[in-house]
């Protein structure tokens, strides 16, 4: 077994660097097998992370991917907003395989509610943003926006509020929602859900802050699983066509309740190339025959929508960024072998007038599939992996060559 804890320390964490979908879920999975506690901080079901064990596909939206390992604690922190049907059907997923995430499950008392109204909300937004823009942000309808709306707004109903009788409440939201935008509130049916999440889950929700530094006290070995990407940042990324959360490390941290002092190394994940998934700006996207291909080979089709994500190439601009503002550690570049073809690899070292200037790496045009050593890498593909640690100024401790557990190569 890989002992990797003693080379990343006590707190890791686990930072999308692109626009998401970058192999969070699959890296998580490996190392949380030498972590004691593994930690959501932030976003809610708009994030679906992949991981392949023994062939079997799982996708977790709000449980963190290192679940499946017994005997780690889990923790679902306070910058989280949940949808709790979803939470009950995804615990239910991984109990049909065997595993019981309930005793180990710890959701902070300060994470919000995400309810069906809210995702309602989503839909009549993005009608009114197409409406007066002509497109809207292509959210994942989870209801994200609007949750954390109420959240800002400090009117929204935190997990606190679970055993709680919450029918005068929503009584008051569904008539302000029925007045300012046609909405109807389901409010039997709401209860009903909070009763059955109640049920389930009454137990499970503590103070995860007090938790989390006892676990810390206790030297036990955290892993912190970021959701969707850098650039989709509310404040640092592409505005508006961004999610509603802080995606980076710092509200990784503050959905934890962990200081910065408290972080050893963060770990920016990348794919080789890049995607994107809903509107807004990609310096480096091609459409046509290759966009096509990328997206073909590497299966590029949302975990949480199936919606075709777009494709392009990797930009250093995006890449150097991310590193920055996260304190980059480490890099994950993840799906090499989706490379294994190309003639060419371009990658924007630069741009001119707003387009990318590309230099044009070599292909190694042989397969990496399944590969776990980085010395029986073809020469080529050792130097893209050396241009982009050159280029960045940070190492890459990790190689994704495959979608299962085992297809990784680890160099930290
Ligand atoms: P996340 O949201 O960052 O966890 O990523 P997703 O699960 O949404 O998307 C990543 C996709 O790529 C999933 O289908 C993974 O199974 C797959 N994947 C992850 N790493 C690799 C890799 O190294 N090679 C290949 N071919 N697929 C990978
Ligand atoms: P993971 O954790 C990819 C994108 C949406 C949309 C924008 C806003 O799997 O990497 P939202 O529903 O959050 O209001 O949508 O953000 N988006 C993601 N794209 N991966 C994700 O999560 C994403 N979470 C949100 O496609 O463009
Ligand atoms: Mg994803």
């Amino acid at each position: 077994m890989i002992t990797i804890t003693s080379k990343l320390g006590q707190v890791s964490a686990i930072i999308g660097a692109q626009w998401g979908d970058e192999g969070k879920g699959k890296v998580t999975d490996i190392i949380a097998e030498e972590y004691d506690v593994i930690a959501r901080a932030c976003g809610g079901a708009n994030a679906g992370h992949t991981i392949v064990v023994d062939g079997k596909q799982y996708i977790f939206h709000l449980i963190p991917s290192g679940a499946l390992h017994e005997g780690k604690d889990i923790i679902i922190g306070s910058g989280m907003v949940l949808h709790l049907p979803t939470l009950l059907e995804e615990i239910k997923v991984i109990r049909d395989s065997g595993v019981d995430v309930v005793p180990r499950l710890h959701i902070s008392h300060e994470a919000h509610i995400l309810f069906d109204y809210h995702m309602a909300m989503d839909e009549v937004f993005e009608q009114q943003r197409a409406k007066i823009k002509g497109k809207g942000i292509g959210t994942t309808m989870r209801g994200i926006g609007p949750a954390y709306i109420d959240k800002a707004a400090r009117t929204g109903i935190r997990m606190e509020s679970l055993g709680k009788n919450l029918e005068e409440e929503l009584k008051d939201k569904a008539q302000s929602l029925s007045e300012l935008y046609g909405i109807n509130v389901d409010i039997e049916k709401e209860l009903s859900q909070i009763k059955e999440a109640s049920e389930v889950l009454g137990e499970t929700v503590t103070d995860a802050i007090e938790l989390i530094h006892d676990y810390l006290k206790g030297g036990k070995n955290i892993l912190v699983e970021g959701a969707q990407g850098t650039h989709l940042d509310i404040d640092h990324g592409t505005y508006p066509y961004v999610t509603s959360s802080s995606t980076t490390i710092s509200g990784a941290l503050q959905g934890l309740g962990l200081p910065p002092n408290a972080l050893n190394t963060t770990i920016g994940i990348a794919k080789a190339y890049c995607t994107r998934v809903g509107e807004g700006e990609f310096f480096t996207e091609v459409e046509g025959e290759v966009g096509d291909r990328l997206r073909e080979r590497g299966g590029e089709y949302g975990a949480t929508t199936g919606r075709p994500r777009r494709c392009g190439w990797l930009a250093l601009r995006d890449l150097r960024k991310s590193a920055q503002l996260n304190g980059l550690t480490h890099w994950n570049i993840t799906k090499l072998d989706v490379l294994d073809e190309e003639e060419v690899i371009p990658v924007a070292v630069d741009e001119d007038g707003g387009k990318p200037v590309y230099k044009e790496l070599p292909g190694w045009k042989a397969s990496t599939k399944g590969f776990t050593s980085f010395d029986e890498l073809p020469e080529n593909a050792q130097s893209f992996i050396g241009f982009i640690e050159e280029q960045t100024g940070v190492p890459v401790g990790f190689i994704g060559t495959g979608p299962g557990r085992e297809e990784m190569i680890i160099r930290v």
